[in-house]
């Protein structure tokens, strides 16, 4: 990739995304695409460090949490973080912001940064309206003349917002509005990393550049999908934002939504950025928002108790430190919706999400439906299940089709069998991480990847409909299951009334 030299400025930056992903990232970048004078990067952070200070804490933070894969030695540590600047500053007040204006313009000068910026918010995000606003009010940010970014010549300055994007629509088309007073939308890169991930783009690949799967792929032929995003870790530090947002905020309305379109979206006219994003939005405007009762019906929230998960015991989600003895968030949920449209009248869609469920594992079924008529007996074909495909996201990333075959031998035997593509054996490598893949996108000024306002506000409106119900539900609602088991036993029920089952890794 060759973007143009830029100044990337970190908000959050001694925060934990900072020192887990984005140091490593953007050292990365730096090393494994040398550029002329390259980028620079800048941490803007409320904490008394010292440049050198600073210095130190980076080549720390890429020593313990790059992978060896990255091949960043000492001396690619050492280098990296001679290229960041530390600007001690409190996020709420301007002349925190003078300050950087002048340190922006001073390394500008330096490293023939041109003016380019990258402003990344690592930050709570009750924090993006009042920084974009500070950004704006000290002239930090370029706002393209002409509006569009086609028109723009000239220094560029992008911002990329973390989740979560508001917790409701109200609150996501209050952030929208406030943040497009000082951007404009091509300068607004909302991350979801699950975008960044190789084997959720190749979704995009395998549907659209064989021809094989496309015309089978509606409701003619599939009986119903199926996505799975399992967990075994728990919560981790994070308990005050997790008790907060919930497993369906925290992973159905970005990461699962995100995977759903790009399987269930039509064709784009083009590999663009609003082609691709102009069907995902079409796809979520045709998912109706749930009635009370479909919620009632439909959706199954869960909670973990105390359990046992690859042989250690863990606490329960109410045990966890900072999560209150009565906390009623879902740290599971199982859910049934359907697609208004022509493609997929009538086909159920099923999501699984979880915590502290038996093993990582994000998956995507296809299960295919039954052929019309089968000419063996229902003995001989005991062994064999309707066409499945199976598109792991991770781990143990690749697809999988399942179709059935004779058993060798004088009996009529049918089996099905597993025809498989690794990506690790095909291409010999680990897919890459998927941070760097979407920074590398925003330097370029690329937002395929990146999620649009009005997709943002379509999928809260579906959201929406399911928090809004649960609040008039009881707390017993929330169901319990034991740490280490694949979620509470109504989530089977869930399926199984429609006579399926879940595809369970
Ligand atoms: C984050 C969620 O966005 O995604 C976490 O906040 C979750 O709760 C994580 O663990 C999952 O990401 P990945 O890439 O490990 O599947």
């Amino acid at each position: 990739i060759h973007p143009e030299p830029c100044i990337v400025v970190i908000f959050g930056a001694t925060g934990d995304l900072t020192r887990r992903k984005l140091l490593p990232t953007l050292a990365h970048l730096m090393h494994a695409h040398p550029q002329p004078q390259g980028f620079v990067v800048v941490a803007f952070a409320r904490r008394p460090f010292t440049q050198e200070q600073w210095r130190q804490l980076v080549v720390q933070a890429l020593a313990e949490n790059s992978p060896p894969e990255l091949g960043l030695d000492e001396e690619a540590r050492q280098s990296f973080a001679q290229r960041t600047f530390y600007c001690q500053a409190n996020l709420n007040e301007s002349t925190g912001y003078q300050k950087l204006a002048q340190l922006l313009e001073q390394l500008d000068q330096q490293y023939q940064t041109h003016g380019n910026r990258i402003f990344y918010l690592a930050i709570p995000p009750d924090l993006y309206a009042p920084v974009v606003h500070r950004l704006g009010e000290n002239g930090l940010v370029h706002r393209p003349h002409g509006g569009h970014r086609a028109n723009h010549h000239g220094p560029w300055s992008r911002v990329i917002i973390e989740k979560p994007f508001g917790r409701d629509l109200p609150s996501a088309q209050k952030l929208n509005r406030e943040i497009a007073r000082i951007l404009h939308e091509d300068q607004i890169y909302r991350i979801d990393h699950y975008m960044g991930k190789e084997t959720v783009q190749n979704i995009l690949a395998m549907r659209f550049s064989n021809g094989i799967f496309e015309p089978l792929w509606n409701q003619k032929y599939i009986d119903h999908v199926q996505i799975l995003v399992a967990e075994d870790i728990g919560i981790g530090g994070r308990a005050e934002y997790y008790d907060e947002a919930g497993a369906i905020r925290d992973m159905v309305q970005n990461h699962i939504f995100q995977v759903l379109c790009l399987t269930a979206m039509e064709p784009p006219v083009a590999f663009e950025a609003d082609a691709i994003r102009d069907e995902k939005v079409k796809l979520l405007r045709a998912i109706p928002p749930l009635t009370p009762e479909e919620v009632a019906h439909q959706v199954v929230r869960g909670q973990y108790t105390r359990g046992t998960i690859n042989g250690q015991e863990v606490p329960g989600y109410r045990e966890e430190e900072g999560i209150p003895a009565d906390s009623s968030t879902e740290t599971f949920v199982a859910l049934k919706l359907f697609i208004e449209n022509w493609r997929w009248a009538d086909v159920p869609f099923y999501i699984r999400t979880g915590k502290r469920l038996p093993k990582r594992s994000t998956e995507v079924t296809i299960q295919f439906k039954r052929v019309p008529h089968l000419l063996y007996k229902p003995s001989e074909a005991r062994e064999l299940i309707p066409n499945r495909l199976t598109v792991r996201i991770q781990p143990e990333e690749g697809i999988t089709l399942k179709f059935g075959a004779k058993v060798p031998g004088a009996a009529q035997r049918l089996k099905s069998v597993d025809m498989t593509f690794s990506y690790a054996s095909a291409f010999q490598m680990e897919p890459p991480d998927a941070y760097e893949r979407l920074i590398a996108d925003c330097m370029l000024g690329d937002s395929t990847l990146f999620i649009r306002r009005d997709e943002i506000e379509t999928a809260w409106r579906i959201i929406d409909s399911i928090t809004t119900a649960w609040q008039q539900m009881p707390a017993e609602s929330v169901r319990p299951y034991a740490a280490g088991t694949w979620g509470p036993a109504e989530a089977d029920e869930l399926i199984q009334r429609d006579g399926r089952e879940w595809d369970t890794p």
